[in-house]
Formats: structure tokens, sequence, C-alpha cells
């Protein structure tokens, strides 16, 4: 069983996928992390040395090889769910959930962690961030809303995120 983490940056994909993965015995991989140690470049770097083209390239050939592991869950890209075939590809190769929040709370988590993510790191006004990740979030909410779960986090602590997709696995397993 492979468990696919999807949503928007900041939407708590890699600290609620590493206690999932610890409550279920299984391993957890970071595809950020992972493309990090693979290619041997920061995610920042890549986007400036190689472009974002290159960079979703990259995104895919790392998801369909990590999508290969078993007993695993996987957090994803923001964008990773919204190029190419790749929402396919998650729902065809494990389970995917939705982590769901509003764009005013993943503002304020964003203007804290910004500066090594590198589609919002230039923004210094909040208003002109929230702007951004509106419009973001608007247009990749199709993609998001393609998996097979989804889960409404906002004002849920991660334990409760945590249980409620060990509970969603059950359920369509
Ligand atoms: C991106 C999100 C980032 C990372 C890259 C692009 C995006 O991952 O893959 O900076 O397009 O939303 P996080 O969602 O883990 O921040």
């Amino acid at each position: 069983m492979t468990i696919f983490l999807i949503g928007f940056m900041a939407s708590g994909k890699s600290s609620i996928g590493r206690k999932l993965a610890n409550r279920l015995q299984y391993q957890f991989v970071d595809l950020d992390d992972f493309i990090e140690e693979k290619i041997g470049l920061p995610i920042s770097e890549i986007f400036a040395e190689k472009g974002e083209e290159a960079f979703r390239k990259i995104e895919q050939q790392s998801l369909q090889q990590v999508g290969q592991y078993q007993n695993t869950v996987i957090s994803t890209g923001g964008g990773t769910p919204c190029f190419y075939d790749n929402i396919a590809y998650m729902n065809e190769h494990g389970q995917s959930f939705f982590l769901k929040n509003k764009p005013e709370i993943l503002c304020s988590r964003l203007l804290e962690q910004k500066d090594h993510r590198p589609l919002v790191s230039k923004f210094e006004e909040k208003s002109d961030l929230l702007a951004f990740i509106k419009d973001k979030y608007n247009s990749r909410l199709p993609f998001y809303e393609q998996a097979q779960v989804i889960l409404d986090c906002y004002g849920k602590d991660k334990r409760n995120i945590v249980k409620e997709i060990s509970e969603g696995i059950k359920k369509i397993s």
C-alpha cells in the first residue's frame, strides 16, 4: 500500500506524513527531499538554475520512482498533482488524500516559511502573498479535488488529521 498526501504548500503534508508513517509503521518519503538528494541541489536552486519546467520533469520521474515503494507514505510537493498525469498516476498506484485548508491559514504559515520555497519567496507584503495564494489555490483545486479522499484540515490538530487518514485508509481499502 502506498499513501500519497497532496495539498497546497504549508498544508502540513510532511509533518502529518511523518506522523502517519509512524502510526502505520510505514516508510516515509518526502518527495522534495528525495528530489534534492537525487539532484544534489536544494529545490530553490533547481528552480533558479534549471527552471520550473525542468523541475516538473524531475518531479514526475521521482514520483514514479517512489510510487513503486510499498508500505510507504509519500508527501508530495504542492504542485505535484497539477502537472502531467501525476494525479492519475497516484490514484492508480495507491491512495491519495488531499489535506485541504483555507488560503488565509496557508498564507500565515507561508509568511514564516517562504524562504526555501521558490514560488513564494519574493513576496514581502502579506496582502500580495495572499492574493497570489488565492489565485494559485483556485487554479489547483480541480486537481487536488481528484484525490480519493478530501480531508478538511481547517481548525484540526495534526493528531486528529492522522487519525482521520488512518480511518480513511481502512474505509477505501
Ligand atoms: C511547490 C511546492 C513545494 C516544492 C516546490 C514547488 C509548488 O513543495 O515542490 O517549491 O508548486 O507548490 P511544498 O508543498 O512541500 O512546499
